[in-house]
């Protein structure tokens, strides 16, 4: 089975074996089946935070069990269970035609709602986790499910259990958000309530919230069905406050925002100081508009990928002092 149409970067690789799943059934038949073989499994959704290597060995698992149901808590709350294999900004737009508000900053984010959870997608002030309630996965180690509460996934910046702790043993098969009834517009990123006052938006609704951040995200990244990409390819480093006084001393133009007892650091902004942005190597590059995305042009592969992806991280560190961390999975590792 060819992979290229089922990860964002587009790369070229093959599956030994593939199946694609829309029941339960069919996915316990599927570990069952990959379990009596001694394969290993890769679960896909959409396959927009991977980096895939040529030969995909064992069972490739495509997600893609549906179902969208909700249910009322109290007057101003509403549960919404969706399936694993919902798209998430399909999904996201469903929810907010039927007024159920929150999460409306993660428009536009591609994949699956299976795989918002595993590295807690954020975006433009909001990450999942503030309008999560619970998921049910099956743990591949039991075949029994299992649902997880909020405290359960242990969810920080672009990071769970799913993905840290033990990665591969629990399979996400549908995700509950608890959302408002009542607009409440998360508007603490700058960026986007330069756009909504630009627009003359002077009491932003959530359609407007989501209408701004498509825009946004569609003027900065690129949209993988035309280059291939996985967002942003690095973490943004977290590093000390005083770690952070002694960059600003040295770089007094240092991109960086107050993140617990630290700072966040702009990838971005330290990467395109190394003079990457834009640059090209072979059939892969750094992103014109966003050094933190790196891209496939065409015909990359992800060794070359992982080459350049080496360089830029030595470069920042050489410079800066500052070890940068893949966002995105490579697999097999
Ligand atoms: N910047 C540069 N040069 C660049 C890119 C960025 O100088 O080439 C500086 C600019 O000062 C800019 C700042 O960095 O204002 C921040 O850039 P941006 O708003 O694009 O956000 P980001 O920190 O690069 C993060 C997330 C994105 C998310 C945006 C908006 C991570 C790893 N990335 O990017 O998430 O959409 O914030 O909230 O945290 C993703 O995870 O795939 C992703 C796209």
């Amino acid at each position: 089975q060819d992979l290229r149409r089922h990860n964002s970067f587009g790369f070229a690789a093959c599956a030994e074996n593939f199946v694609r799943v829309e029941t339960l059934e069919q996915l316990q038949d599927a570990v069952a089946q990959a379990q009596h073989n001694g394969w290993p499994v890769l679960v896909l959704g959409g396959g927009s935070n991977l980096v895939l290597r040529e030969q995909i060995p064992g069972l490739v698992i495509q997600m893609a069990i549906g179902g969208r149901r909700a249910e009322p808590v109290g007057d101003d709350e509403v549960r919404v269970t969706l399936g694993a294999g919902e798209i998430w900004h399909q999904s996201l737009d469903w929810m907010l035609d039927q007024g159920y508000y929150g999460l409306e900053n993660l428009a536009l984010i591609p994949g699956t709602v299976g795989a918002a959870p595993m590295q807690n997608i954020g975006a433009y002030g909001v990450e999942l986790e503030q309008g999560f309630d619970s998921l049910q996965a099956l743990d591949t180690h039991t075949g029994e499910l299992r649902i997880f509460s909020r405290e359960d996934c242990c969810f920080g910046y672009r990071d769970s259990c799913f993905k840290s702790m033990e990665p591969g043993r629990y399979i996400i098969i549908d995700v509950t958000f608890r959302l408002s009834l009542q607009p409440r517009p998360q508007l603490r990123y700058q960026a986007l309530v330069d756009a909504l006052q630009a627009r003359g938006i002077a009491e932003p609704q959530p359609r407007d919230v989501f209408q701004v951040v498509c825009d946004i995200r569609r003027a900065k990244l690129p949209d993988p069905a035309e280059i291939g990409n996985a967002g942003s390819f690095f973490k943004n480093p977290l590093v000390s406050a005083v770690h952070y006084r002694e960059l600003l001393q040295q770089f007094p133009r240092l991109v960086a925002y107050p993140a617990g007892e630290g700072y966040k650091l702009a990838a971005g902004w330290l990467i395109e100081q190394c003079g990457w942005k834009g640059h090209v190597r072979g059939a892969v590059g750094v992103y014109e508009r966003q050094a933190l995305v790196l891209v496939n042009l065409g015909a990359g592969t992800a060794p070359e990928l992982m080459l350049l992806a080496g360089e830029i991280v030595q470069s920042v560190a050489a410079r800066f002092g500052v070890q940068l961390e893949m966002e995105p999975r490579l697999y097999p590792a």
